[in-house]
């Protein structure tokens, strides 16, 4: 596990970590400092958005404007804060290299999409904390998939400007944490090292982690998909590479989107499955 050392802030902003630092008090900040002056490794964070909010201090600053908003498909206004202007007030990101840097969102229902911070800090992104056109005493518009009703709240990133259609712009609702980390910090663990699973390894990591862990990292929206048994060992490879192309051919009410995976894709994905299902934990 990478350490989690950074934490002085510029306001009363902390975040949360490891629970020493969890204690840390206005006092010790100094003692922390030099703390982290003798420490250079300072390359994750964490955003405990509910902390946060519990402390007040995500309060929205204006009311900005999607049009459309991708996740409702109409467009939409929403109160929110500038997401840049909340990671403007953690002094320890300046300390990180930006460029180097991804941003992982962490959802209540285990959803966990993650995009370079760069492109974050690029366009105009707000931290959404309720929707200006919800009816009478209810945060948030209802919104339904596949007859369910889904919870955005507490808060929802969107973005003024940017299209729905872009894939590198992610729009995570019912977010509850935003973490910091090394762009390619997952790679020591689950690129391979057979090249001829790649491609399989980077249509996983773009499609699939975001709901699925390989030896217990990624989403946690789906199952795992290799520890302790990989899905090679007790799925037929073609009903396998059939389902990731359409699950709900396969189970009723089924969770899983369909993705507009290619027959030619489904083929590299349980290539590099198969070849993690030789390299678990
Ligand atoms: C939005 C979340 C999501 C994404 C993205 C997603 N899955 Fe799933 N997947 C699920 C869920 C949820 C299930 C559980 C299926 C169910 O019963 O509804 C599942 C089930 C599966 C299963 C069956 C597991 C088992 O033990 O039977 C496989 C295999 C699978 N997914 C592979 C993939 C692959 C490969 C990708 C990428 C191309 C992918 N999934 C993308 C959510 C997702």
């Amino acid at each position: 596990m990478k350490k989690i050392i950074a934490f002085t802030l510029l306001s009363t902003l902390y975040l949360s970590c490891d629970s020493s630092q969890k204690n840390a008090n206005k006092d010790s900040l100094q003692v922390a400092k030099l703390a982290i002056e003798e420490v250079p490794a300072s390359d994750s964070l964490t955003i405990d958005l509910l902390d946060l909010r519990d402390r007040g201090l995500l309060k929205a600053t204006q009311v900005v404007s999607i049009k459309p908003d991708p996740v409702y498909h109409k467009n939409k206004r929403f109160n929110a804060l500038s997401l840049k202007g909340i990671l403007e007030k953690y002094s320890s990101i300046n300390r990180m290299n930006a460029n180097d840097l991804k941003v992982v969102f962490e959802c209540e229902d285990g959803y966990k999409p993650e995009m370079p911070l760069e492109i974050l800090l690029s366009a105009n992104a707000f931290l959404a904390v309720n929707d200006v056109d919800a009816p009478k005493g209810r945060d948030w518009e209802i919104l339904l998939k596949n007859g369910q009703e889904s919870k955005i709240e507490p808060f929802y990133v969107v973005y003024e400007g940017v299209s729905g259609d872009d894939v590198s712009y992610k729009w995570p609702y019912n977010l509850v944490k935003i973490h910091l980390a090394p762009l390619h910090e997952n790679d020591k663990a689950l690129k391979p090292k057979d090249k001829s699973t790649l491609v399989g390894y980077e249509i996983f990591k773009n499609r699939c982690q975001t709901c699925h862990a390989i030896n217990k990292i990624g989403g946690k929206m789906g199952p795992e998909l290799n520890y302790p048994k990989s899905v090679t060992e007790y799925w037929k490879t073609d009903d396998l590479k059939a389902f990731i192309q359409n699950p709900a051919s396969y189970r009723n009410n089924v969770k899983m989107p369909t993705l507009g995976i290619k027959p030619e894709e489904a083929n590299e994905i349980v290539k590099y499955l198969s070849y993690m299902s030789e390299h678990k934990l």
